[in-house]
C-alpha cells in the first residue's frame, strides 16, 4: 500500500504527527525523536538499537544509517522492522511494524546536508558496527580528516556523502498508539492495513 497523506485526519500517520509534535514541544528530552529500531539478524534474533527519526512523509518513517552496519545488513536480508517510541513526559508509546528500504541517493544527500559537519567527519572515520582494533588509528584518522576538510583559514568545507551512508524509509503495515495510565488501564488503539486501507480497533491494556 502506498503511504497515504498525513492530511487525512483518519490516518494513523496524521495521528503520529500530532503525537510527535506534542512530544517535541516543552520537552525535557534531548533526543525526543529517537526510537528503538528492531531488525532481524542472520540467526533470526531480534536486534534493537535507538536511531533518530528524521521525517515522516510519502517515503515513510525516515532514518539514516550506514548500510554496512549490523542493522543495514539485517534490513538487506529481511526488510521487516519494528519501531518503538516512548515519550515519558506525555505518557505515550507508539509501536510500528513495516518494511524498510534504502531511499534514492538524492534523498540521502538531502539528509546528509542536514548532518552537522563534526558528525560527518565521525561518519567518515567510523566503519559502523565493525570490531574496534585499538583507538590510536581512529583518533589519528579523525585528526587528519578534520584538517583535510577545513581550509587554512578555518572554513569548514563541504564533505560529500559516503556511498554507504543512506536514508531509509519504513512503510508501515501496523501502528499502535498507547496512552499510559498509572492505573495500568492504558488506552490502546491499533491500525492495520486491510485491502489497501487502514482499519482501526482497540486492544485490552
Ligand atoms: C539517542 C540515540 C540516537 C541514535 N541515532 C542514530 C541514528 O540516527 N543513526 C545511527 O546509525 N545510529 C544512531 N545511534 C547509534 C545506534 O544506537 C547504534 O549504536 C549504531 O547505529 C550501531 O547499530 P548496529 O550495530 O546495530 O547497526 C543512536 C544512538 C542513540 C542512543
Amino acid at each position: 500500500m502506498s503511504i497515504e497523506t498525513q492530511n487525512n485526519t483518519n490516518s494513523p500517520l496524521h495521528k503520529f504527527h500530532q503525537w510527535w509534535q506534542q512530544a517535541k514541544h516543552n520537552t525535557p528530552l534531548k533526543y525526543h525523536s529517537a526510537f528503538s529500531l528492531s531488525t532481524i539478524d542472520a540467526e533470526g534474533f531480534p536486534a534493537s538499537r535507538f536511531v533518530d527519526l528524521k521525517d515522516l512523509n510519502q517515503q515513510g518513517f525516515i532514518f539514516c544509517t550506514d548500510s554496512q552496519s549490523q542493522k543495514g545488513q539485517d534490513i538487506a536480508r529481511n526488510s521487516k522492522v519494528s519501531l518503538c517510541f516512548w515519550w515519558d513526559h506525555i505518557g505515550r508509546q507508539i509501536r510500528i511494524q513495516g518494511h524498510a528500504k534504502t531511499l534514492d541517493p538524492n534523498t540521502s544527500n538531502h539528509y546528509w546536508q542536514q548532518r552537522p559537519w563534526a558528525a560527518r567527519i565521525t561518519t567518515l572515520c567510523s566503519q559502523q558496527s565493525r570490531p574496534l582494533h585499538g583507538d590510536t588509528n581512529r583518533h589519528q584518522r579523525h585528526q587528519e580528516l578534520t584538517q583535510q576538510w577545513a581550509s587554512t583559514d578555518g572554513e569548514l568545507l563541504d564533505i560529500p556523502r559516503p556511498e554507504q551512508w543512506c536514508a531509509y524509509g519504513v512503510e508501515p503495515t501496523r501502528i499502535e498508539f498507547l496512552r499510559f495510565k498509572e492505573s495500568r488501564l492504558h488506552e490502546r488503539e491499533v491500525y492495520w492495513v486491510d485491502s489497501g486501507a487502514w482499519v482501526v480497533g482497540g486492544l485490552q491494556p
